[in-house]
């Protein structure tokens, strides 16, 4: 999300009129309204950024890869060799951190993937990658591809900001929410969403955890294939098909339903479950 929001509070969503839905709860109003710009769906589990500092701690990857970059929280989870990517750094504190070697290209991601083989600075590929630039979905798409290329079957591609809590933050273009919305009127996740349905359609062979990391979820990809072309070759198919869709005539429940949380406080607590299900190396 490009501002961190207040979401509700556990005691203001307890208050609500609630049914469940594929494991979340969604307010009835939402059933009357699809295109509320309030919404009572929460996530409560681990904080993104405290999640991938706990997956670099316990995957201990060699490399990592993130599109954009900000302020430099997420950067600042990294220890190891790190490639980043960002055209307007704004890395506040140390930006190497405690790491060997740190790479900056400040410049597009697409610039980067036209100008640059990751596999001269990671010989072996990425281990560990998040991207997190550009919230619109042929963006994403491409920086997924290219990532991928660049990557190994065992490989962990996180994407971030693919649970908007409703559809005005979800829109292509940034609008401000009413003031009911408060601190999330400011919040902004794009249509970068479309990403799970499309893995789930082109790319079957994948496995998607999507967890449950406040404020906007965060979804893992793995089982990796470099050498496929099954969304590089289906690209303006996949754009043709989800690129205008929005958030509302989708479904916004449907979204949240379709698929099971991976609760990330129980991951965290067992860190042998979170290397088994994630290891990189
Ligand atoms: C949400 S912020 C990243 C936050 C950071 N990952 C964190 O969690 O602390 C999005 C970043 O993407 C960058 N960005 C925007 N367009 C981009 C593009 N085409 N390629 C790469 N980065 C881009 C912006 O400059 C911004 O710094």
């Amino acid at each position: 999300m490009m501002r961190f929001p207040a979401v509700f509070r556990r005691e203001q969503v307890a208050n609500m009129k609630i049914q469940p839905i594929g494991g979340q709860t969604v307010d009835d109003r939402d059933n009357a309204t699809p295109s509320a710009p309030v919404s009572p769906l929460q996530l409560y589990g681990i904080r993104y950024i405290e999640f991938l500092r706990q997956l670099h701690v316990h995957l201990a990857p060699d490399s990592y890869f993130e599109i954009g970059a900000d302020l430099g929280e997420s950067l600042a989870c990294a220890e190891c060799d790190t490639i980043v990517v960002d055209p307007a750094f704004r890395v506040q504190g140390n930006a190497a951190g405690g790491r060997r070697q740190t790479f900056f290209f400040q410049m597009t991601s697409d610039a980067f993937f036209r100008s640059n083989d990751v596999r001269n600075y990671f010989p072996k590929g990425i281990d560990l990658a998040f991207l997190d630039g550009m919230h619109r979905i042929e963006y994403l798409l491409r920086d997924f591809i290219n990532t991928e290329a660049a990557s190994h079957n065992r490989s962990l591609i996180l994407l971030h900001d693919c649970l908007p809590l409703n559809s005005r933050m979800a829109r292509r273009n940034f609008t401000l929410g009413d003031t009911d919305e408060g601190e999330l009127a400011h919040s902004w996740t794009g249509d970068v969403w479309k990403i799970i349905p499309i893995l789930k359609e082109y790319r079957p062979d994948l496995r998607v955890h999507v967890l449950d990391c406040p404020p906007t979820g965060l979804v893992a990809v793995s089982r990796l294939d470099p050498s496929s072309t099954a969304l590089s070759g289906a690209y303006h198919e996949i754009l043709d098909k989800f690129g205008d869709c929005s958030l509302d005539s989708y479904g916004l429940q449907r979204l949240w339903g379709e698929h099971r949380l991976v609760d990330s406080r129980s991951l965290v607590d067992l860190p042998e479950k979170l290397t088994a299900l994630f290891s990189v190396i």
